[in-house]
């Protein structure tokens, strides 16, 4: 096997000024891999309809962007000016999602189009905006999918649904963006213990995932050495599927 040299040099030359960017990065399993970037030195640009709700917003290496993924020209702009004050993005960490229970008799257009609008189009709009601007030969793209996109469960049909639309895009940008080396890993966890289950009582969330665990995989997966890909990573509560 011959050895990729220049692979290596980009790896070494920029370890000390890598990028990432955050989208959903303020709270839930965002906030966990925002926070882990941040201690190992990486410059962070959050980005969220609120971004300000971020625990470490204060941080000299964090940059927040008030962005709602459903707007395609307000990611572009935030790619454009990420790119001018940060350059090249090492790290893209898709995040930003919404997910409630639709049962098939009360679903409506108005719950399809934000859970579509969010985990879908603007998870599709995110990487098309950031793509340009990703490091050729090192980026890494990180998707949050979910276990509900892997399998279906009732009460739940908007939202698998949308999360198997996205794991279709993950496994054809995966491809496309292979000839430049970047990397496309798609993570999709179980039950994770994040505000979006705020509503439950404490002794329903015993055995969900800590989010700092989801974020550990994802930093796993961000620093590999650039021969190696995780493609997807599928983290289940123990237990089983909840
Ligand atoms: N928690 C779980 O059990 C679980 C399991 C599997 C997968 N996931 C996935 O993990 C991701 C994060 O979930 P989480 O549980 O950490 O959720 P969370 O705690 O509710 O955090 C969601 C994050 O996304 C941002 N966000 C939501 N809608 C947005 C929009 N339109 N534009 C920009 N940012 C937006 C939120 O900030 P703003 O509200 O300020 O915009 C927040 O930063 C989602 O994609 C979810 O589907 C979660």
């Amino acid at each position: 096997m011959v050895e990729d040299s220049s692979l290596e040099k980009v790896h070494r030359e920029d370890i000390d000024k890598r990028v990432a960017v955050v989208t959903g990065g303020s709270l839930g399993i965002g906030e966990a891999v925002s926070t882990r970037l941040l201690g190992l030195g990486w410059q962070v640009h959050v980005l969220a309809r609120r971004p300000e709700a971020y625990s470490l917003a204060g941080h000299p290496s964090c940059h927040l962007h008030s962005v709602d993924v459903r707007d395609a020209d307000a990611l572009g702009d935030a790619a454009a000016s990420i790119n001018e004050t940060s350059g090249l993005v090492d790290a893209l960490i898709l995040c930003a999602g919404v997910g409630y229970p639709t049962p098939l008799a009360d679903a409506s257009r108005e719950q399809y189009a934000e859970l579509f609008d969010t985990n879908v189009a603007g998870t599709i709009f995110a990487a098309k905006a950031f793509a340009p601007v990703l490091r050729n030969g090192l980026a890494v793209v990180v998707v949050v999918s979910s276990i509900a996109g892997r399998r279906g469960y009732a009460d739940w049909s908007l939202y698998c649904a949308a999360k198997h639309a996205l794991e279709g895009f993950v496994a054809s940008i995966r491809d496309e963006l292979r000839h430049r080396r970047i990397r496309v890993t798609s993570i999709q966890p179980g039950s994770v213990d994040t505000p979006s289950y705020a509503h439950l009582a404490p002794k329903e969330k015993t055995e969900f995932i800590d989010p700092v665990s989801v974020a550990d995989l994802m930093v796993s997966a961000i620093q590999l050495p650039p021969q190696a890909s995780i493609e997807i990573l599928f983290v289940n509560n123990a237990v089983g599927d909840l």
